[in-house]
């Protein structure tokens, strides 16, 4: 099968199309038919090894000192169930399924095996049917880190809630989860993508870039940083300032992203009822991975990437 190999850390042009081994199920395993992939955050940091310097040590023990030691990268897949070992209860041939691969990475390829209850080597879940492949490699990333996150805030109706870095992979699912669950959306970002918040459902938009303190008077019960602690700016350091005094302040970087796929699922309901739509900014061919690294390594898509294994 066809896959793409990181060769070694470092910039996009590590990444290399090679022929390698059709991977066999074992009995409690199913193989997919991967048929979207994307470039999400996480596998930039697999790649360049682009983590803070005091975990850089913990990262290469664990991930592999010169290379990735799966060399087979790539976190988030969507296809289709091609055949599953005796064990398998939740899927058959032919099912549509998305998730993530977590540490067993391996997502870049044609093919990948994997368990179908979750554990760090990943989560799985049918795909909500509305959905192409590449859209559904959106929403189980940015839908996963959202609400997870958002669960947090315990909204409710008529809240007021703010999310800082509306216009990615997270934040674009997250302004219509809050509204989805009757939230008032303060949407933030920059001016460029402020008629995409708006789109999507936010309520009021401000844009970051223009703004450096928040509203006096406006106070947040729930605050989702959605683009992580490495992405800042005069406005985002004094919103904590603007929470009620039982107020939440959560960001997407606060603990690691769990591998759910009870949380699939539920996404893939509100995703089928119409509630939540994922956006895609650009999707990529297989062979273009490279050039889809570099796209996203500027840091500034509007929803995901995709990558169109077939
Ligand atoms: N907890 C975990 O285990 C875990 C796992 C995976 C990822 N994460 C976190 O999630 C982050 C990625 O999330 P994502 O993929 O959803 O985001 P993303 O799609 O990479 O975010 C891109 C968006 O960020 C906006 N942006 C860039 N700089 C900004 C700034 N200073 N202030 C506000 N917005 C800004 C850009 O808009 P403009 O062009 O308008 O600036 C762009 O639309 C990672 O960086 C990491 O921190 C956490």
């Amino acid at each position: 099968m066809k896959a793409i190999i990181c060769t070694r850390y470092g910039p996009p042009d590590v990444l290399q199309i090679r022929e390698i081994e059709n991977p066999a199920p074992r009995e409690n395993e199913v193989r997919i038919k991967i048929h979207a992939s994307a470039v999400t955050a996480s596998d930039l940091y697999i790649r360049g090894s682009q983590v803070p310097f005091r975990v850089l040590i913990p990262f290469r023990l664990m991930m592999g000192i010169t290379k990735p030691r799966r060399p087979v990268i790539g976190l988030v897949l969507a296809g289709e169930i091609e055949s599953a070992g005796k064990n398998i209860n939740r899927f058959k041939p032919g099912d549509r399924i998305y998730g993530l691969t977590g540490f067993s990475l391996g997502a870049y390829a044609e093919f990948k095996c994997m368990k179908e209850t979750d554990s760090k080597q990943g989560c799985l879940s049918m795909m909500p049917e509305n959905l192409s492949f590449e859209e559904a490699t959106v929403a189980a990333y940015g839908g996963l880190l959202a609400f997870q996150f958002m669960e947090k805030g315990n909204i409710q109706p008529g809240q007021k809630v703010l999310i800082y870095g509306a216009s990615g992979t997270t934040g674009t699912i997250a302004i219509q989860f809050a509204k989805f669950l009757g939230a008032k959306v303060t949407a933030v970002c920059s001016s460029e993508n402020l008629e995409l918040a708006k789109s999507l459902g936010a309520d009021e938009m401000i844009d970051y870039t223009r703004v450096d303190h928040s509203e006096p008077g406006v106070n947040y019960d729930f605050i989702l940083d959605a683009v992580g602690k490495n992405k800042t700016s005069g406005f985002k350091k004094e919103i904590k300032n603007s929470l009620t005094p039982e107020g939440k302040y959560v960001s997407i970087d606060d603990e690691p992203l769990l591998l759910d796929s009870a949380r699939l699922e539920k996404i893939r309901v509100l995703v089928e009822a119409g509630h939540i739509k994922p956006v895609v900014d650009r999707c990529y061919q297989f062979e273009e991975i490279v050039k889809a690294h570099r796209y996203v390594e500027k840091g500034h898509k509007k929803g995901g990437v995709a990558i169109k294994v077939l």
